[in-house]
């Protein structure tokens, strides 16, 4: 049988990553984060004290043979073998440059053919803010999420303060309304719902319905027998 490729975006903090994380852990799909891998070249790039302009970024990419992998067992991000996991996730200057990192079109040809090798593997939950649009527009399934703003603050807070991190609740909200609106209004593969996704509003929903949700969208999709593996 072909293997389901599952496409999951929408807006920073609105709980993606745990969602297609739960939904790949059930279905036994390979969960991939993309924004982990634009998260990796900003802190390639501010490790390397690169200024943030396109000509600049795109010259450092062609000489720095940078390797961007997920670990196998906990999916955390490595960069030429040292975790940067934690990071790449509680390092503000990360937060603040990612989204006119993933602005410069030479970053997302660098990150393409990795994306790509992903869906050519197939069985597949891969998270982010182009995939049904651009990287999958062949997917089987494409979800678009969306939470409130003040939950999508909330939960990213809890997060951060969960982390040790000292941080205003002020301060979230900016970084999560700037980074939607540079990536919304970005020219190389903005934001956007792609035209066939379901838009699911997650902000009623703790982790465990916005799972059971999705994994009723995705069984029309499956194989009977595989259902017995996440009922049981
Ligand atoms: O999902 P995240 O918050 O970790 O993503 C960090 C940033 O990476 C996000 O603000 C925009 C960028 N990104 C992107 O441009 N395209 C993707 N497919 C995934 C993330």
């Amino acid at each position: 049988m072909k293997k389901l490729n599952i496409a999951i975006d929408g807006y920073a903090g609105c709980g993606k990553s745990t969602l297609a994380k739960d939904l790949a852990r059930s279905l036994g799909f390979t969960f991939v984060d993309t924004g982990a891998l634009y998260r990796g070249i900003t802190y390639a790039v501010l490790d390397a004290e690169v200024s943030i302009d396109a000509t600049a970024v795109e010259a450092f990419l062609k000489q720095a043979q940078l390797r961007l992998d997920f670990h196998s067992d906990d999916n955390q991000l490595l960069l030429n073998g040292k975790d940067i996991e934690e990071v790449i996730r509680t390092d503000a200057r990360i937060a603040d440059h990612v989204s006119p990192v993933a602005a410069i079109p030479a970053v997302r040809d660098y990150l393409d053919g990795a994306q790509k090798a992903f869906v050519r593997q197939g069985g597949i939950v891969m998270e982010g803010r182009d995939i049904g649009t651009v990287v999958m527009p062949d997917a089987d399934l494409k979800v678009f999420v969306t939470a409130s703003i003040e939950e999508r603050v909330n939960r990213r807070f809890k997060q951060l303060q969960d982390s040790g991190k000292v941080i205003t609740r002020e301060e979230v909200a900016k970084n999560l309304l700037d980074r939607d609106a540079k990536d919304a209004g970005r020219e190389v593969a903005p934001l956007r719902k792609a035209a066939d996704a379901i838009a699911l509003d997650t902000s009623q929903f703790d982790r465990v319905q916005q799972l059971e949700v999705c994994l009723a969208l995705v069984r029309p999709y499956l194989d009977p027998a595989s259902y017995f593996r996440f009922m049981s």
